[in-house]
């Protein structure tokens, strides 16, 4: 069984979206444009709320899904079709905007920390156009492995090696989107299907990468190789997102907001949204 090693690590861009949250972008940056099936990988985290209070006002998306799973703190989110609803610590909103969304994501707190992730996953070309779809599900919805070891797994999506399955119904990409916790030297290992890309981002802590054992640190997204097995060795006591997923490997036109095959498709979304037939 061949081990993924550690292909690039990427330190991101700190960048300022919406009305003005800091945040710092890894995927969709220069150093890593998108790694297929993800399109975007932003790691928010502070305690200024001078940093995060702007919020995201409303914004359209179209052709992708938008991934956002809370590390702390509380994000009210609200779309055009109607849907409302508070992510809070811990959980995790897997908003599929298809043909196309309206929404404002905004911080349910004025101060203390927020912290968490979105991640964009693009949709195949046969679903880009289909209806909005919302899978939002809270910390105690999400089931948690605990090992003898210490090792504690929160699975958001796909299915660890001991069979615990998450939650997120995704047939396009099958993602795997674990948060796992290893205390020091503690080693992990995960399959994972052989053609999927996939990534580790470490919160917390330091991580020793494949056979390898290339060191990744908090703060760092490590790009993994193609291979069945991700092999993780806990240098101090970690905490780290693993995800994964299969390619779609096709073209991708992007136009802010909107993700889709060819540049004609993302100027007829900036027509729909300009006149109000996007939602
Ligand atoms: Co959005």
């Amino acid at each position: 069984m061949s081990t993924r090693e550690l292909r690039q690590i990427v330190n991101g861009d700190q960048v300022s979206d919406g009305a003005g949250v800091q945040l710092k972008r890894v995927i969709g940056s220069p150093q890593l444009s998108m790694l297929d099936p993800f399109l975007m990988f932003d790691a928010f985290g502070s305690d200024r709320p001078q940093e995060y209070l702007a919020g995201f006002p409303p914004h359209p998306h179209r052709g992708f899904e938008t991934v956002t799973y809370m590390l702390a703190g509380k994000m009210r989110h609200e779309d055009s079709a109607g849907n409302r609803g508070v992510i809070e610590t811990g959980g995790v909103q897997w908003m599929s905007a298809g043909r196309g969304v309206i929404h404002s994501e905004m911080p349910e707190q004025e101060e203390g920390l927020l912290a968490g992730f979105q991640l964009w996953v693009n949709l195949p070309a046969a679903e880009k156009m289909s209806e909005p779809r919302y899978q939002e599900r809270s910390a105690s919805e999400i089931p948690i492995e605990n090992h003898e070891n210490g090792t504690r797994i929160k699975v958001v999506a796909g299915k660890t090696d001991n069979g615990t399955e998450g939650v997120i119904d995704n047939p396009y990409v099958n993602p795997l989107y674990l948060h796992v916790e290893l205390p020091a030297e503690i080693s992990f290992e995960q399959q994972v299907a052989e053609g999927d890309n996939s990534f580790v981002y470490v919160i917390n802590g330091q991580l020793s990468v494949g056979d390898k054992q290339r060191p990744l640190k908090a703060g760092q997204l490590g790009v993994l190789e193609r291979g069945e097995t991700v092999k993780l060795f806990a240098e101090t006591d970690s905490e780290l997102l693993l995800v994964s997923g299969r390619p779609l490997k096709e073209p991708v036109a992007r136009g802010g907001p909107f993700v889709m095959n060819t540049r004609e498709e993302v100027e007829q979304a900036f027509a729909d949204y300009r006149e109000g037939r996007l939602a």
